[in-house]
């Protein structure tokens, strides 16, 4: 039995059992119980009293869920290495730590960039309905034919570790490599800089790998797909909102572009009607680091960062607090 005043520490939705060991040692653990999110008042209740809550990427952590937990909230360890759930100027203001998933799922995220990269431009997921419908088909010079993807420019929207890694996996399969550059990089990656003009109207694919920020907010909205380039494709494998899905729709339906892969949608785990009604668009239900090594690996460092802030140390993997709003 742990002792009363051991720390309650709130899991809000299960992990790999082996991974919540180390929790134990530390405190309380509550462990949700439900196979979906919790609602937000089952989130109210159950962070009331925590010194660390362990959430997903489903979970909306703003200043009352915060304040809900009480003034014992000392870390929210997210399981995910993006962070657009957590209001982080209500944990500047409380002066409660935020922790994220790094550096673990950077191939896992690109591997599967690629995997819907294919599938989109080799309608592998098309070709599968057409015999699960029991259509008849037979090989012909002319049937289902695809884009290649060789000799084609990719242009990577958010060229930071996953979007490197994307980059690599392309550049093996031959494709020429552009990515936008709206800073500088410290450490410039192989490939052409360039513009969100530019990269629109000359690249065969568009992958987005940047977070979602208020600045990334619809960055592909009908203006950009009219900009992009005749027969290219869109994957997203970053955030939903980044793309404007009723404008997508429309785009993939009128053949403005030729096709789109997704991983994210804009009102998840909500797909836009018209998407699923139509044969040009994959859509994957947020797989993006979807292995179970690369989920334990996650899991693993949400409870290190908890185990960390708990023990006194600093959090192994911090999110940048806003400063001035303290
Ligand atoms: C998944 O989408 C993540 O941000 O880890
Ligand atoms: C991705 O960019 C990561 O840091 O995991």
């Amino acid at each position: 039995m742990t002792s009363p005043a051991a720390p309650r520490i709130v899991v809000t939705r299960g992990l790999p059992a082996a991974t919540l060991r180390p929790l134990r040692d530390l405190g309380e653990v509550w462990i949700s119980p439900h196979d979906r999110p919790l609602t937000s008042p089952e989130l109210h209740e159950a962070v009331r009293g925590a010194s660390a809550i362990v959430t997903m990427l489903t979970d909306r952590i703003d200043g009352d869920v915060l304040d809900a937990a009480g003034p014992s909230l000392r870390i929210v360890a997210n399981t995910a290495v993006g962070y657009d759930n957590l209001d982080l100027t209500a944990f500047a203001h409380r002066g409660v730590l935020a922790t994220n998933t790094p550096g673990v799922l950077i191939d896992a995220t690109a591997d599967l960039t690629m995997a819907l990269l294919l599938t989109v431009t080799r309608r592998v997921a098309e070709g599968d309905r057409l015999i699960r419908s029991g259509t008849a088909w037979s090989w012909d010079i002319s049937f289902m034919l695809g884009a290649g993807l060789q000799g084609k420019r990719i242009g990577i929207v958010g060229m930071g570790r996953i979007g490197r890694a994307v980059a690599t996996r392309a550049a093996a399969f031959g494709m020429e490599v552009a990515y936008l550059a709206r800073r500088p990089h410290t450490d410039p990656p192989d490939g052409a800089p360039l513009t969100l003009p530019e990269l629109l109207a000359t690249s065969d694919i568009v992958s987005l790998h940047c977070p979602l920020t208020a600045e990334t907010h619809h960055l592909i909205d009908a203006d950009a797909l009219a900009a992009m380039k005749p027969g290219s494709f869109l994957v997203n494998t970053a955030r939903g909102p980044i793309v404007d899905e009723t404008a997508l729709a429309r785009a993939l339906a009128d053949g403005t572009i030729a096709g789109a892969a997704l991983d994210v949608y804009e009102h998840e785990p909500e797909v836009h009607p018209d998407l699923r009604e139509l044969d040009n668009v994959v859509l994957a239900p947020h797989l993006g680091s979807a292995t179970v090594e690369t989920r334990t690996r996650m899991a693993e460092l949400a409870v290190e960062n908890v185990r960390a802030v708990l023990t006194g140390a600093g959090p192994v993997t911090p999110i940048d607090l806003p400063v001035g709003s303290g």
